[in-house]
């Protein structure tokens, strides 16, 4: 059964996409068969993430009804099919967003996980992203402004009545002060992975490679894996000893 996995937020810049890059690659990598789709019609960059850069199809084509949700499906090596959105300004301003969940079931049944990368704000384009998915994540810096706007974008989510997975706290530095139990306490909700602040993941997105096919190794990796097993309910494997160095030396 193919699980339609939407990643949202409030705001936008935290970490939306870096999250659905990296999290498909990681269950890719896993033995998942994954799709990634762009929902983020006026906004495309999930493409870029994977070096994904020239497509002549796009999810604007399947929206416009002009072309199948096959034909706008790019392979990356990883194994992660990529269904990207338009650069072009032209379908940015002449497609309105349309709920393909059923294509997804139709076209894509084969695989085991498809992430929607949503938009940012709470119009149209937000709202059908959300609409089409059977299960939502929320990303959210650790600070009370991004917090207040994920926990609106929960409240709609609520109104779908659709089911929330759990919160990613993205970008977290050793400043932050709110602490994560007590933001699990905001949402109600359990916290599936703190990703913290580090150079490595904008040098990642400049190499046009997620960072957990770039540096598998690496602490925020390793928190991917950790938050990919969360969300396939897999055991998640004790840590080595090298592991527990690494992450006590902050590595
Ligand atoms: N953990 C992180 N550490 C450092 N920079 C990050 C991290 N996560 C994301 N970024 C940077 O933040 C910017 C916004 O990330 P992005 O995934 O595009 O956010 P969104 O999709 O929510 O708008 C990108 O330039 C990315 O390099
Ligand atoms: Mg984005």
């Amino acid at each position: 059964m193919t699980r339609i996995i939407g990643i949202v937020s409030g705001k936008g810049g935290v970490g939306k996409t870096t999250v659905v890059s990296n999290l498909g690659a990681c269950l890719a990598q896993d033995g998942y068969n994954v799709a990634v789709i762009d929902g983020n019609l006026t906004g495309a960059n999930l493409g870029l993430h994977f070096g994904l850069i020239s497509y002549p199809i796009s999810i604007h084509d399947v929206m416009k009804k002009n072309a199948s949700l096959i034909d706008a499906t790019y392979k990356h090596p990883s194994g992660v099919d990529i269904i990207p959105a338009s650069l072009s300004f032209e379908d940015v301003l002449d497609t309105a967003p349309v709920n393909i969940s059923q294509h997804i079931y139709d076209s894509l049944g084969d695989k085991d996980f498809v992430l929607v990368d949503a938009a940012t704000g709470l119009d149209r384009e937000t709202l059908n992203a959300i609409d089409m998915c059977d299960e939502l994540i929320l990303v959210t810096h650790p600070e009370l402004p991004t917090i207040s706007d994920a926990l609106r974008t929960k409240s709609i989510i609520k109104k779908y009545e659709k089911k929330i997975l759990g919160v990613i706290l993205n970008r977290v530095s050793g400043r932050d002060k709110l602490k994560k139990d007590y933001i699990a306490s905001f949402f109600e909700l359990p916290i599936l992975g703190v990703i913290p602040e580090d150079p490595q993941v904008r040098r990642s997105i400049e190499l046009k490679n997620p960072l957990v096919l770039e540096n598998p190794k690496h602490k925020i990796s390793r928190e991917i894996k950790k938050i990919a097993h969360r969300v396939t309910g897999k055991e998640v494997k004790t840590e080595s000893f090298w592991d527990r160095i690494r992450s006590f030396f902050g590595l």
